[in-house]
């Protein structure tokens, strides 16, 4: 029988240092922004890090061979993609790798399009490597938030160079269909463009009938003009130890991306190597349910929030950061008014659209209620006060 893991169980986070908690220590408001989970990591991964830690010595460590190994049977077994281990590069860090990205390719010159509302350190990488930087708009299709490929194949500049896509999208969660990744991917090669890909949201699809298609392996020629971001650190909820990968298919690209990270990006975590390896290695059931339970607060999430006046949700495929549109309350700082509610969430201003706020449900569906039934008074109140 299969063990079971109780999601419902979540730990007191005050005290630990804990980004997303400290923000409102001793506040009252549920902290629901940035994303990590409220859930014990896998016992499956605590126990490994435990029994490497009774070693004593934390000298500097190289990836082991074995994860290297993991990751390509790995890609392999999920996507029928096909990776060589040395094209791995391991990384402390997904933003990290995205800076380091736009910073080994082109030049002051060079031109970077990224989507236009989006996980705020990707379009923010371009400017600090300086890069320019040239947001494409958002379409919605099928109640998904997408890049406007209408838009994309419009575009001429020979200076565009880069293309960070964020698949599956953060905010909003929408998965990128294999239709809309192949047009990109023959505009990538038509118009000579390196495609970044973070895909650090990869294994968190709720949709069962929906898939994760790496744009990378699509064909050979989209392979070679790519650099693919992935992490366990999301869905294993092991943002706080640092370790994440590159797949870099091209030995120039490669090459270059090494280059630009040397002396500046410092050595993944040894427990974030071992952290990984017991995920990918003995947390397929863990994973399993939790991905069950997301798909229990998404429902409840989108059932409630589509039934609150002015607040309106649309489908979630992927990911546990619901992006909620609250424009129809012409509020100038929802942030503040939500935080005056008690829920704290992430303004969506931060984003790139003041009109939405983006709430992380990867929390008991406990709490979840709670944020909630504050939002429902809080929106319900300010109907009344307006007297509308
Ligand atoms: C799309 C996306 N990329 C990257 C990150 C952060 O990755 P890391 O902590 O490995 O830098 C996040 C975190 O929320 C994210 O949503």
């Amino acid at each position: 029988m299969n063990q079971y893991y109780d999601f419902d169980r979540c730990l007191d986070r005050a005290h630990t240092n804990s980004v997303k908690h400290d923000r409102y220590a001793d506040s009252g408001i549920l902290p629901m922004w940035v994303a990590d989970m409220d859930f014990s990591v896998a016992p499956e991964i605590t126990g490994a890090i435990k029994s490497r830690l009774d070693h004593d010595v934390y000298g500097y460590t190289h990836v082991p061979e074995s994860l290297n190994a993991l990751i390509v049977e790995r890609m392999q077994r999920l996507y029928q993609w096909s990776i060589k281990p040395e094209w791995l590069v391991w990384v402390p860090g997904v933003v990290a790798a995205v800076n380091i990205a736009c910073r080994s390719i082109g030049d002051s010159t060079t031109q970077t399009l990224s989507p236009a509302v989006v996980y705020p350190h990707i379009p923010e990488a371009p400017e600090l490597n300086n890069r320019c930087l040239e947001r494409v708009p958002m379409t919605s299709r099928w109640q998904r938030w997408v890049m406007d490929n209408k838009w994309l194949a419009g575009r001429g500049d020979v200076n565009d160079k880069i293309l960070l896509l964020c698949n599956p999208h953060n905010p909003g969660g929408g998965v990128y269909r294999c239709d809309e990744l192949s047009e990109i991917a023959d505009m990538a090669i038509e118009k000579d463009w390196v495609v970044v890909s973070d895909e650090v949201h990869c294994d968190l699809i709720l949709d069962p009938d929906k898939k994760h298609i790496p744009i990378a392996s699509l064909n050979s020629a989209i392979e070679q003009r790519s650099i693919t971001l992935m992490a366990a650190s999301k869905t294993f909820n092991l943002a706080g130890l640092g370790c994440s990968f590159a797949i870099i298919p091209n030995q120039q690209l490669r090459q270059n991306f090494r280059r630009a990270a040397k002396g500046i990006i410092s050595h993944v975590n040894l427990f974030g190597y071992i952290s990984t390896q017991a995920a990918y290695q003995h947390g397929d059931e863990w994973h399993r349910q939790l991905l069950d339970y997301l798909r229990i607060n998404r429902d409840y999430l989108i059932r409630e929030i589509n039934q609150i006046r002015g607040l309106k949700l649309d489908p979630i495929e992927a990911t546990y950061l619901a992006w909620i549109d609250v424009s129809e309350l012409g509020l100038d700082n929802p942030s503040v008014f939500f935080e005056q509610a008690g829920v704290g969430m992430s303004p969506g201003r931060d984003f790139g659209d003041n009109g939405f706020m983006r709430l992380n449900f990867g929390c008991s569906l406990a709490t979840l209620k709670e944020a909630v039934s504050r939002m429902r008074n809080a929106v319900n109140q300010y109907w009344i006060n307006k007297n509308v």
